[in-house]
């Protein structure tokens, strides 16, 4: 039996074993999924197992997609470029690490109806999401980005490995094509971003890497504008999809269907 576990903390919100278990069961794979909540001195622990094949595989969620690097043995161009890691196996008796996050964040956007072409991008938060979506941007072919995060130091972080990327005063704002919320504000159904809707033109698009609360205050406010408006649902489907593809090398039906079962009781 194939074991695969989803790491994080806290953990217990994740829809991972859900989705997982749900493809795992359709194709006929003899495997299950299951949450562990983990503390950081275990994670050379978990390794451990997916070396010696008593895991199969697994993702790794926040806090740890950092804190995980250093006990793996090779890691994909992706997961180098972010030094962020979601998902983890074994192949040729190393243990790997790979970032489906970039694609998820890509499909989600390319499926959105969205001409992104030519488009210019303002993300608020500068934490361990926000490498994965600038990669995302630049390979959607957005090569103007805004970037603003309440502490500097962690934007100019940022910059030293993205030196192209405009640094925006936090509570400042460019009149972008593309809002994104990379922050965790909105978490908490009462949490607002304090954005100043004045300067933003209209017909923008707006995507919340949040999808529990499905409506942050952030794409509510956008909405009642009129603005295009996309929670992190999709991206958390389509990173699962790739993760499946790398660990079972087929790559899973995601349709109306799917999202309905995993939304929908
Ligand atoms: P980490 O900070 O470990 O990378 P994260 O969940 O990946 O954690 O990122 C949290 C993001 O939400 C950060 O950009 C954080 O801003 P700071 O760098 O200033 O902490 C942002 N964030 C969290 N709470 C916030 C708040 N109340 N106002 C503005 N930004 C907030």
């Amino acid at each position: 039996m194939k074991k695969h576990l989803i790491i994080g903390n806290p953990i217990d919100h994740s829809l991972s074993p859900k989705i997982h278990n749900h493809w795992l069961k359709k194709y006929n794979i003899n495997g299950v999924y299951e949450k562990f909540a983990a503390k950081k001195d275990e994670l050379s622990k978990i390794v451990k197992k997916i070396k010696n094949e008593e895991l199969f595989g697994a993702n790794i969620t926040v806090p740890f997609k950092q804190s995980i690097i250093p006990f793996l043995d090779t890691l994909s161009s992706s997961a180098k470029k972010t030094y962020s890691v979601n998902t983890i196996f074994k192949k040729n008796e190393k243990v790997c690490g790979d970032n489906t996050d970039i694609v998820g964040f890509e499909l989600a956007i390319q499926n959105s109806n969205f001409d992104f072409k030519n488009k210019s991008a303002f993300i608020f938060g500068a934490g361990g999401v926000t490498p994965s979506i600038i990669f995302g941007l630049k390979n959607l072919g957005i090569d103007e980005i805004f970037l603003s995060n309440r502490t500097l130091q962690k934007v100019e972080n940022i910059k030293s490995n993205f030196p192209f990327i405009n640094e925006v005063k936090w509570g400042e704002i460019e009149n972008c094509d593309i809002f994104i919320n990379a922050t965790s504000v909105g978490l908490h159904k009462e949490d607002n971003l304090d954005i100043d809707f004045k300067k933003i033109g209209k017909n923008k698009f707006f995507f919340d890497v949040i999808y529990n609360p499905p409506r942050t205050n952030f794409l509510k406010n956008a909405e009642e504008l009129g603005h295009k408006v996309l929670n992190g649902k999709t991206m958390f489907i389509y990173q699962a999809q790739k993760a499946f593809e790398i660990w079972h090398n087929k790559l899973p039906l995601v349709d109306n269907d799917l999202i309905k079962f995993l939304y929908n009781d």
